[in-house]
């Protein structure tokens, strides 16, 4: 699905589109790579601290491609890959939590932010969760991703606890906030 703004700007405008990765071609596994390794080293959140080898990043989203569980969300930008999340589904044994799906490890490359990808990524997961017909989003963010805790809060994520002890970075401990969203009209249901 892409988004091609309309108007007197039109040309200027970025192209942006997210899709599912179903598999990947060397061009967009490069890309792909290449934003994750940009966003670790800019302080990404995404789990790492410093960027692993190319060749590990590459095992690691083939492996993401194969979990049963786990859906990769790819954003692009002018046709380049600029950043990726993942749609969570809770595993079959949790039958307690059947009904909540987790986004998980959002985030765009430096280079391609302020172009409004992140929030379509985030909007494209909420619907594929809902499509699923999951009744609630959750996510979880450490309380140094501004821009991240204002775009979750601004498409209508509660925020339902804090973490104290949620992540070490530099050799400090960070607060992570914890946020859910109801994605069905009418709220849980039974
Ligand atoms: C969070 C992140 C994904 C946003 O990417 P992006 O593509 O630039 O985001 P968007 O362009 O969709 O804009 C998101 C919103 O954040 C706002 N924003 C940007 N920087 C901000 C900042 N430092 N403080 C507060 N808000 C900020 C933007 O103005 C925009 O809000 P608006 O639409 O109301 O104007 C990106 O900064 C990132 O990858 N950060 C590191 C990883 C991370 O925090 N991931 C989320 C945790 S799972």
């Amino acid at each position: 699905m892409s988004d091609r703004p309309q108007g007197p700007d039109a040309a200027q405008a970025a192209e942006r589109g997210v899709e599912r990765a179903e598999a990947f071609t060397e061009t967009d596994l490069n890309a792909l790579c290449e934003a994750t390794q940009a966003a670790i080293l800019d302080g990404g959140g995404f789990g790492w601290l410093a960027p692993p080898p190319r060749r590990a990043l590459e095992q690691y989203y083939r492996g993401v491609l194969l979990v049963p569980e786990r859906s990769l969300f790819l954003a692009r930008l002018n046709g380049s890959i600029v950043g990726s999340a993942q749609l969570v589904r809770p595993p079959r044994n949790n039958e307690a939590q059947a009904f909540a799906a987790t986004l998980m490890h959002s985030f765009v490359a430096p280079y391609a932010r302020g172009h409004g990808m992140a929030r379509l990524l985030t909007q494209h997961v909420e619907e594929a969760a809902r499509a699923l017909g999951y009744q609630v989003l959750n996510l979880d963010v450490r309380e140094s991703q501004a821009a991240a805790l204002h775009l979750y809060e601004s498409l209508g994520f509660v925020r339902w606890g804090v973490h104290p002890a949620y992540a070490r970075v530099g050799g400090l401990t960070v607060q992570g906030y914890f946020y859910y969203k109801l994605l069905q009209q009418g709220g849980m249901r039974g």
